[in-house]
This record gives C-alpha cells, structure tokens and sequence, in this order.
C-alpha cells in the first residue's frame, strides 16, 4: 500500500486528483492549496463552483495552518472525536482558497480516522480537500469500485481500503460561535456533542452556512423511493398498482409481503445500518424496481443521520419524475 500512496502523493503534487477510502465514505481528494486542483474536483463531480469542501488533515495539530480564532469548543471536540467522523467549521485563515471556502469566511476541518486516509495524508504533509467521491447530488461511494463507477476516468487513481466502516457522511458542526450548531447529522450524534460539550447543541438556522448536503435532493437514487411508517407499510404495498412493481422493500423486520417485493432486512443497530445504508441503495438503484420502499427509523438521536440520508432519498421522488 505504501507504494500506491507515495503514488498518490505525487498525484496529489501535480495537481490530480486521488479517490481516498475514510471511515465514513470515499472521498475525491486534491491538493487543497492547489486552485487549479481544486477546479479539477468541481468538473468531476459536477458541483456547483459556490458549494464549500472539507480540508482533510493529519492530525489537529495543523489546525492552525487551516484556521484561526480556534474556539474552546473546537479544542475539545477535536481531542475526543478525532481521528474521527466529524467536521468542526472555523474562521478560515487568510490563505484558503475560495474555492475550498464557496466564498465564506469559514472552513470545514475533519481529521479522518481511516488508516489508508491517516497515510496519505501523513506522507503528503499538508491539508486534501475532499468531498464525497460522487456525481453532485447521488449516492456517496463507500466502497472503491462504488468511485469508479460514479467518476470513471475523472479521478487519476483510487485507494482501495475496502468498505467504509461508518457508511455515511461525518457529522458538521458549526464552532464558530459560543452556541454550536449541528450542519449535518452524523454517527457522531448531538446527544454525544453536547456531552462532551457540557452544554447544549443548538439547533441549524436558516442562515447557517451553506451545507451542499442540505439541498433537498442530495443523496438520491435514481429509482423513485418512499419512506413509509412501520405501521403502515403493509396497507402501502396492497395499494400499489400492477404497474407499480417489482418493489424494493427495506424492512427491520420480516414482512409477509406480496410476490414481486424483493425485501432486504436491515440491521436494528444504526451503526450497522447506516455501514449498509449506501452500498444497499446503490445496489438496488441497478435493478430497475418502479420504486423502493423504507420504513422509517427511529426517533432517538442514534438514527439521527440515518434518518436525514432516507428523508433526502425519498423527498427526490417529485424531481426525479419530471
Ligand atoms: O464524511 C465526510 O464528511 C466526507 C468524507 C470524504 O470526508 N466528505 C463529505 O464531503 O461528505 P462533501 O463535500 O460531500 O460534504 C461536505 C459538506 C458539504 O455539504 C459542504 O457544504 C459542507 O460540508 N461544508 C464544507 N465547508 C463548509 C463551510 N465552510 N461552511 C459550511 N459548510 C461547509
Ligand atoms: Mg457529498
């Protein structure tokens, strides 16, 4: 593996782009401090040149270099959670890039816990700028063949570490003020925050900054999809029509269910659930069903990310019919 990221690193040098395995999922990594890297990113994904990227690092250590005006807030997340699945924003330092920034003032900051990721960014020395490794809008990859699939030649070589451990995308928050706000839930949950915190977490305001993840379309499949009650899930399949199937179903449960469902049992453990989550949907969008149909997941915060990814895929549906 070392050769192949002293590789990557030379990649990364010269102003490539390198697919990186995290622990939550794939992400396209280009030299942050690189402009003309970093639009490299934008024509691969497709994504909006406003949309702000996440810089990558080693250890918090180089905080300093990325960001200024460091809160105490900041300072202690980063010493529990990383090396770990969240994102801390802070006041950027002068010379970031506007093209990692969207324009803002801020910066997103994550210190990836993944050993290949650890690497990479170790032998390159400076901060990867990194979003999700797939087309602007669809499913994150979370496995290297998933990368390769949604950016094909795009992307200049892909680590390969196997299947992302968490699943889905790190949890940001906002610790440029007294009061931190969670941007995007992830498996690190509010709950575990403000624990560390000792203090509340508020919530996300209309004129937090800009998170691409938060359009209302992001994380979609292709196939129409529907979260669906527990409770009702039964009455939802008998009025379907014939030209409504075949139906994907993701269940927690098994399900008596009518011929032409294809049911996929889902874990009751979120962690496990959520590590599934992507690579079930992706699999699924290839088979053609009419439509795929979740239940809804629980309320406790340990679903929180779970359920923000499921209410994105299915509030796709209107768009996607058009
Ligand atoms: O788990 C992850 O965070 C993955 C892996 C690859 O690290 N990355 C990821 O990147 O999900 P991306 O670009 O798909 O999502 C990052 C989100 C975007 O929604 C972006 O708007 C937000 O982070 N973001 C980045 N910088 C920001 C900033 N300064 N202020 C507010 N949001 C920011
Ligand atoms: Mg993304």
């Amino acid at each position: 593996m070392q050769n192949l990221i002293n590789k990557a690193v030379e990649i990364l040098r010269s102003g490539g782009l390198v697919g990186i395995p995290t622990e939550t999922v794939y992400g396209l990594g280009a030299d942050a401090r690189n402009p003309e890297a970093l639009k490299k990113i934008f024509a691969a994904k497709q994504r909006p040149i406003d949309h702000p990227l996440i810089v990558h690092l080693a250890d918090a250590s180089q905080l300093s270099e990325w960001a200024v005006d460091i809160s105490d807030s900041a300072v202690i997340l980063a010493k529990h959670f990383w090396p770990g699945p969240l994102t801390l924003i802070l006041k950027k330092a002068p010379h970031v890039s506007d093209l990692v920034t969207g324009g803002q003032d801020t910066i997103g900051l994550r210190v990836p816990s993944h050993p290949v990721a650890h690497a990479l960014l170790q032998t390159f020395g400076s901060g990867i700028a990194a979003p999700s490794a797939n087309r602007f809008g669809r499913i994150s990859p979370t496995t290297a063949e998933a990368v390769r699939e949604e950016l094909g030649d795009a992307v200049d070589l892909v680590l390969d570490g196997g299947a992302c451990e968490v699943g889905v995308e790190s949890t940001i928050v906002d610790v440029t003020t007294d009061e931190p706000v969670i941007l995007r839930p992830g498996m690190i949950t509010a709950t575990q925050i403000s624990e560390v915190l000792k203090k509340s977490i508020a919530a996300k305001k209309k004129d937090a900054p800009r998170v691409s993840g938060s359009l209302e379309t992001h994380y979609a499949p292709v196939t129409k999809t529907s979260l669906v009650n527990s409770k009702n899930i039964s009455a939802f399949l008998q009025n379907l029509k014939t030209e409504d199937f075949p139906v994907a179903l993701l269940i927690r449960e098994k399900l008596n269910v009518p011929e032409l469902v294809e049911t996929v049992l889902m874990s009751e453990n979120p962690k496990q659930y959520a590590h599934d989550l992507y690579h079930v949907m992706r699999g699924l969008d290839k088979k053609k069903f009419k439509q795929i149909i979740i239940e809804e997941v629980p309320d406790d915060s340990e679903w929180d990310a779970i359920r923000d990814r499921l209410t994105r895929a299915a509030s796709s549906e209107n768009l996607k019919r058009n």
